[in-house]
């Protein structure tokens, strides 16, 4: 059985790589390596894999999801500017693929063992990028 819980949060970045010069950055990242930064709104969706607990009737509590995203991922990236306020892109291009794989480690950490994870990071309405680990 999948569960799912979705959450929104809004944050600026600039893709660019330092060691490039701006004529390829802009050649690679087009608009999104501006260097005055733009804003997404991004949906997270975080999906958990596995058994109901005969016990609850519950895979998880959603509950405990929606703190979890709280606290891990709004409170970290919510209304932030990526790639100058948070640790984790200093050195880390803030693509979709990238911050999904930093939002997928951060929630497993403290997710449940037993339910297998999964995220799906919406950038823009119409880009999606889906982790699970690997
Ligand atoms: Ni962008």
């Amino acid at each position: 059985m999948k569960v799912s819980r979705r959450a929104t949060f809004n944050a600026a970045h600039r893709l660019f790589r330092s060691d490039w010069t701006d004529e390829q950055n802009k050649d690679v990242f087009g608009k999104c390596s501006n260097p005055n930064y733009h804003g997404h709104n991004y949906v997270l969706e975080v999906w958990l894999d596995g058994p109901i607990n005969p016990e609850t009737g519950y895979v998880i509590d959603l509950k405990t999801v929606k703190d979890t995203i709280q606290s891990e991922i709004s409170e970290r990236f919510d209304h932030r500017n990526l790639n100058l306020d948070c640790p984790e892109f200093k050195h880390l291009n803030p693509t979709a693929e990238n911050i999904a794989v930093v939002a997928w480690g951060l929630l497993r950490a403290k997710l449940p063992e037993h339910l297998e994870l999964s995220i799906k990071l919406w950038e823009t309405e119409n880009n999606c990028v889906e982790y699970a680990g690997k």
